[in-house]
């Protein structure tokens, strides 16, 4: 049988980008050994790293390499070296163009609770045992991109603006992607907005409703207003299943859905929508951590399960997840979890448990 070959770019970033990718990409090496996958990666500059290499965060050359490859690794953008950079310069304006260039509209950010984390949560064990939810985040339009933007005048007279906007088409592929998600979970979808105060969050409701009373009828539907949406993510976390919305509010509910495992160092995502997916974990580049080999390696090595799923790997997706819930199951715990492990010795520790847990061909 001829080896499938896997072409991944990847774009390490900024801060613990490097350390938690790096890491992650050595589990999945090991794991690809013993299936037979043949793993090729390539490393290209992004955000702050390729602001200093070429003076953009999104270099020409890294955009190609990524369009050409059959997924993106991204780890994380952005530092307080970079914080008087011009705005359009800053390594995060690298990672929005980047996913605009991908079309990858739709950031599904799952978020679970395993057994053996419980215990690490802020909220009572109760509250958060067996907790499984997706948030489906908008991830190019809204707030992040809609013009007019500026920030313009003289002092005392200075004016900032963004513009939240979607359109209807914007709105509906998204929902759908929100619909077959939770058809293939728990057949219910939480669709979040501010439709009591914005007129664009009347058009999401409007046409996710319309989207669902049309192809999805089987699917259950409510709406929540996103400050109410905050609050029973910590009630009632337990009740969620598929959670839709648009890019702010999702880039914040999904921080605030780290507390529920207890960290944000074990939230990975997928963002799609085009040609070629962009796999990046939810957390940033912690400047606090870098280069210190004690980050969390966990999301980046579940974003590199979805990225396998993606592609169609899924014995390989199965073996990283499951190696990380051995991991976890023996009791090994990076120090955000309250444990000692450092980022290599974690990720080597999953590595091993994969190993063990793929089937002798
Ligand atoms: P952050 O996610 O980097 O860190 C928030 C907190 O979580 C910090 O206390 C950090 O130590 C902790 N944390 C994050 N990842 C961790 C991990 N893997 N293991 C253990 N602890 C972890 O957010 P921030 O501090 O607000 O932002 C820092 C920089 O990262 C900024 O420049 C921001 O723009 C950027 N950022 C980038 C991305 C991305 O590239 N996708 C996401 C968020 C923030
Ligand atoms: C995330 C980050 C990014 C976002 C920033 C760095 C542009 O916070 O991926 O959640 O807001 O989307
Ligand atoms: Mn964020």
């Amino acid at each position: 049988m001829p080896e499938t070959v896997l072409n991944i770019a990847w774009l390490p970033g900024d801060g613990i980008g490097r350390e938690v990718t790096g890491a992650a990409l050595g589990v999945l090496n090991v794991v690809a050994e013993a299936t037979g996958l043949d793993v090729q990666w390539h490393e290209h500059p992004v955000g702050g790293a390729g602001y200093d290499a070429c003076g953009q965060p999104l270099p020409d050359s890294t955009l190609s390499a990524c369009h050409a490859a059959d997924a993106v690794l991204l780890g994380a953008v952005g530092g307080p070296a970079w914080d008087g950079v011009a705005n359009e310069k800053r390594p995060e304006a690298g990672l929005l163009a980047l996913r605009r260039a991908l079309g990858a509209f739709a950031n599904l950010r799952p978020v679970a609770v395993p057994a053996p984390l419980v215990e690490a949560s802020p909220l009572r064990p109760e509250r958060v045992a067996g907790t499984d939810l997706l948030i489906v985040r908008e991830l190019t339009g809204g707030l992040y991109f809609g013009e007019p933007r500026l920030l313009a005048g003289t002092a005392p007279e200075r004016v900032g603006r963004n513009t939240m906007v979607y359109s209807e088409r914007e709105i509906a592929r998204v929902a759908h992607v929100a619909f077959q998600w939770a058809e293939k979970r728990k057949g219910r979808v939480t669709s979040v907005d501010k439709a009591n105060v914005l007129e664009v969050s009347r058009l999401w409701r409007a046409v996710v409703s319309e989207i669902h009373a049309a192809h999805y009828p089987h699917v259950a539907l409510d709406h929540l207003y996103v400050d109410n949406a905050a609050m029973q993510l910590v009630l009632r976390p337990q009740a969620f299943d598929v959670v839709l919305t648009e890019n702010l509010f999702g880039d914040i509910l999904s921080d605030l859905a780290a507390t529920l495992p207890g960290s944000l160092g074990v939230l990975p995502s997928a963002s799609i929508g085009g040609a070629v997916g962009l796999f990046e974990p939810v957390h940033g580049s912690a400047p606090d951590l870098a280069g210190r080999d004690i980050a969390n390696p966990t999301a980046a090595i579940l974003s590199v399960a979805l990225l396998l799923d993606h592609t169609g790997h899924a014995a390989e997706a199965e073996a990283l997840r499951r190696g990380v819930d051995a991991a976890f199951a023996a009791g090994l715990r990076t120090r955000d979890l309250g444990g000692t492990a450092g980022t290599s010795a974690f990720a080597d520790a999953v590595a091993e448990r994969a190993l063990d847990l793929i089937p002798a061909p």
